[in-house]
């Protein structure tokens, strides 16, 4: 067993080389301008070893039974799927390659992205004997490393990279999975701040405020940077570079503070009622603390970010928890 891991991880390594030369042959220049486009450097493909998996995905597989590698062998590395028509074929084909590395930079699984628009956008290895996604996160082997004495976690490869890219040298993702509490104690080997960065949609809102507890619960002190009016961290970067995504960094509110943000949304802020509503909602999330301290410190916080008097709103929340009983 020990053996074939360390069988399917050569396959990985043949594959993640195979790919990457792809994308300097002639049937990858769709592949490279793609790349290019969106914004990376030939040193940042390097580093990041990515590639691309050409539309013969029969190729791959003959190149590695040349090596002698067995089909069933093969076929545990995830790298393939198999038919009747056409036997064993790379089920990655014409599509951007992202190796998944672990901490310790091995190759456990890959990403391919097509190129525009397709169904699905991005498809992943399966579960293996290598590739646990509940307990890997992209980009570790090089974030381990950073300086920043925090990480940043957010959702994709693209965020990874462009994050990385922009001198966020702590962004890892957890790849559209939820995030898990395998993920919270890896990340605690290297720190105890953490950055939550998810997309600015419900599923990425939702996802963020999931994250919370989890990450809390392994001893890590936790912060979320919104990142609307973009969708990612990929497009803030884009579109505002290092300096606006640090101005968020020094911006990112803990979980109570961000679910007020959130609730805002359910309430019509442009009219003085709807503000009023929204507020005495506040006041009664206010009450649920119970250490005086802490509940003081949370209204000044609030009463600051809101331009409300911290003595009116002090009032509020004792009537919203007269109100609650
Ligand atoms: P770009 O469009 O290339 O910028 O990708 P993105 O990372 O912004 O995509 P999105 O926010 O939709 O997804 C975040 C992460 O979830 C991706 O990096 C993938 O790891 C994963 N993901 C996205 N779409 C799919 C999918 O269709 N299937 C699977 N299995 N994973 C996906
Ligand atoms: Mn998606
Ligand atoms: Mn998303
Ligand atoms: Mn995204
Ligand atoms: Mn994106």
């Amino acid at each position: 067993k020990a053996n074939k891991k360390l069988q399917i991880l050569e396959i990985n390594k043949i594959a993640a080389n195979y790919f990457f030369w792809e994308l300097g042959e002639q049937s990858g220049e769709i592949a490279l301008t793609y790349l290019k486009k969106r914004g990376l450097s030939d040193e940042v493909i390097r580093r990041f070893g990515l590639g691309f998996a050409p539309k013969d995905g029969r190729k791959l597989y003959r190149y590695l039974k040349e090596k002698g590698y067995s089909d069933g062998l093969l076929m545990e590395s995830g790298l393939f799927s198999a038919d009747e028509r056409n036997g064993a074929y790379c089920k990655f084909w014409n599509r951007v390659m992202f190796p998944i590395m672990d901490a310790n930079s091995r190759v456990i699984g890959f990403g391919g992205r097509v190129m525009g628009e397709g169904e699905p956008k991005y498809l992943n290895s399966p579960e293996t004997l290598l590739f646990d996604k509940s307990r890997n996160l992209y980009g570790l082997n090089y974030a381990r490393k950073s300086k920043a004495g925090y990480l940043i976690v957010c959702e994709g490869y693209m965020d990874v990279i462009a994050l990385q890219k922009a001198g966020f040298t702590g962004a890892v993702a957890s790849l559209g999975t939820a995030f898990t509490s395998g993920q919270a104690s890896l990340l605690r080997r290297y720190v105890d701040q953490v950055y939550l960065t998810y997309d600015s949609d419900d599923a990425g809102t939702r996802a963020a405020l999931r994250a919370l507890p989890i990450i809390k619960e392994a001893g890590i002190s936790g912060k979320i940077i919104r990142m609307d009016p973009y969708k990612d961290p990929d497009e803030l970067i884009n579109k505002e570079g290092a300096e606006g995504f640090q101005k968020r960094i020094d911006e990112a509110e803990n979980g109570f503070m961000y679910s007020l943000k959130v609730l805002m949304r359910e309430y019509d802020m442009d009219s003085p009622e709807g503000k009023t509503k929204y507020m005495n909602a506040v006041a009664e999330r206010l009450t649920t603390f119970e250490e005086e301290i802490e509940r003081n410190n949370y209204i000044e916080a609030v009463a600051k970010a809101y331009h409300v008097e911290y003595e009116d709103l002090k009032q509020l929340v004792k009537k919203a928890a007269l109100r609650l009983g």
